[in-house]
């Protein structure tokens, strides 16, 4: 962690939760189901799709994994008796990925399940690297049973990202791309952000040259004006890819490729855990530091 970093997960951590709320209700719907769904429903009105995501990672053990489960399976509850144009995200961690892979495949098998029952989908986050084999190998598993309703996320700041992609796409695959937002060495990660946009376009190429299904998650513009120059070159139907952005980040992006009438699909994070995650957010990546003290100085600049 650099030092302004440092200094800005001290600062926070100092201030009372209702101050530190006022910036990360930015990026979080809520506390409760009903706060998603309604921002859900906000984002449907303008033609936007959604992704929900039941905030909390790493969990200790598995009466906590079985209360992430429930969580996520009344987000399919709510949209399919709310009609939301959403589908959910989890972490593997969060249903016990790290304590128990066994366990953790039958939550997540039955998270699956529901959402091919109901022709919905299921994303599998991508977490830090000592989860990248197991979060493959369970998806390997998943999509022999639920093909069609499952996904995985690449970061593109992995070097084996490549490989990666190379192999899973032997089978029907579907993918979110990303830059990757851990920490990881430089022995097994890009650091320099050329590079990093580099790997991207390369995978995304990749993808959409052999018909992948991919979710184009950034809010780069570098990036997502190289994908529109791609998808335009390969003459990519717009079936075959979304866009798809954090809540809170970049909406005038967001907006703008919504009516350049690309798909886009927003992360909706809801739940109790908003501040514990808001934090380790903010000690995990330094970049984090860097778009609050930017957010902080827009606050600033919005009450004088
Ligand atoms: P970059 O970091 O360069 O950001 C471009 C600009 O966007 C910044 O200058 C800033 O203005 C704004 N910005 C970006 N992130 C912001 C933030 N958090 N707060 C405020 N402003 C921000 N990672 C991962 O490892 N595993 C995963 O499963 C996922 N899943 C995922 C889903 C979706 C829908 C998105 C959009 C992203 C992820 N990520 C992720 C995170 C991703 O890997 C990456 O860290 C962030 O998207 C930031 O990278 P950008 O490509 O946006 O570029």
């Amino acid at each position: 962690m650099n030092l302004l970093n440092k200094i800005i997960v001290k600062i926070v951590e100092l201030l009372p939760k209702k101050i530190v709320k006022i910036f990360a209700q930015k990026y979080i719907a809520g506390e409760e189901i009903t706060d998603a769904i309604n921002l859900v429903k906000s984002l449907n009105a303008k033609g936007i799709l959604a992704t929900v995501d039941v905030l909390g990672e790493a969990i200790k053990n598995k009466d906590e994994a079985e209360n992430a489960f429930r969580q996520c399976m009344s987000v399919y509850d709510a949209i399919e008796e709310n009609n939301l144009k959403a589908n959910l995200s989890i972490k593997p961690t969060q249903l016990g990925l790290g304590i128990d892979e066994d366990f953790a495949y039958g939550l997540i098998s039955t998270l699956a399940k529901r959402a091919k029952e109901m022709n919905n989908f299921l994303r599998i986050d991508m977490e830090n690297s000592p989860y990248t084999d197991l979060t493959f190998r369970l998806y390997n598993k998943l999509r022999s049973e639920f093909n069609g309703s499952v996904g995985v996320v690449v970061q593109a700041y992995l070097k084996r990202t490549f490989d990666d992609v190379i192999e899973l796409t032997k089978s029907d695959s579907n993918f979110r791309l990303c830059k990757g937002i851990y920490v990881e060495p430089a022995s097994i990660a890009y650091k320099d952000r050329q590079q990093i946009r580099d790997n991207f376009i390369k995978v995304l190429r990749y993808l959409l040259e052999n018909n992948v299904y991919v979710g184009i998650a950034t809010h780069d513009d570098y990036l997502i004006s190289e994908s529109y120059n791609l998808i335009k070159e390969l003459n990519i139907p717009t079936d075959r890819f979304e866009f798809q952005m954090l809540l809170g980040v970049r909406e005038d992006l967001r907006d703008k490729i919504n009516r350049d009438g690309y798909k886009i699909r927003i992360y909706v994070p809801f739940g109790k855990d908003w501040y514990a995650y808001s934090i380790r957010r903010l000690k995990e990546n330094n970049r984090i530091a860097g778009y609050i003290f930017a957010n902080l100085f827009s606050f600033k600049k919005q009450i004088r």
